[in-house]
């Protein structure tokens, strides 16, 4: 029996493509980009073949270009993830996610008496204590935040 044609996820013409994003993470990343919503089109491929990461989850918005703080986030769950800018199907810009040594404003942090969560100005800072996998230590409290308090963050 002759094998099914192999099909390529349609390609863009104006927007993102998120690529190379921890597998099963596809979910996350489109939460921190605040979709779906009414009017985007995004396509989504999760647990594709990738050849550097084994197994990996793709996002593609039309029609979108991310702003630094989505870029940001998307580092703290997908540390791999690739960002490709699309204009008239070519792509003319790739980047990397980048994780800083410190995140701040992004994250809350779980203790609720740290001085971030009261009324306080004081924006939430942690410094970055492991990358593999993530874990930061609040700046102020020094509560430990894993990978999984990370995520829940961004369901
Ligand atoms: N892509 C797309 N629409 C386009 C151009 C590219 O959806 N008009 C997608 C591709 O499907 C791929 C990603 O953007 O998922 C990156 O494309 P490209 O750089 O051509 O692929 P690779 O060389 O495999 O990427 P990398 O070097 O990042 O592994
Ligand atoms: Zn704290």
């Amino acid at each position: 029996m002759k094998a099914p044609r192999e099909l390529k996820v349609k390609p863009i013409r104006n927007g993102t493509v998120i690529d190379h994003i921890t597998a099963n993470k596809a979910l996350n990343v489109l939460k921190i980009l605040g979709l779906p919503s009414k009017e985007a089109a995004v396509t989504i491929a999760m647990n594709v073949k990738s050849s550097e990461m084994g197994t990996k989850d793709i996002v593609k918005v039309e029609g979108r270009e991310l702003e630094s703080r989505e870029v940001d986030k998307i580092a703290l769950i997908a540390p791999k993830a690739t960002i490709n800018i699309v204009r008239e199907y070519e792509i003319i810009e790739k980047g990397k996610v980048t994780l800083l040594n410190h995140v701040n404003g992004i994250l809350i942090c779980p203790n609720p008496n740290c001085i971030t969560n009261t009324n306080e100005p004081v924006k939430s800072k942690f410094n970055i204590i492991d990358t593999g996998p993530l874990m930061l230590r609040c700046y102020y409290c020094e509560r430990i935040m894993n990978n999984q308090d990370i995520e829940e963050q961004f369901k």
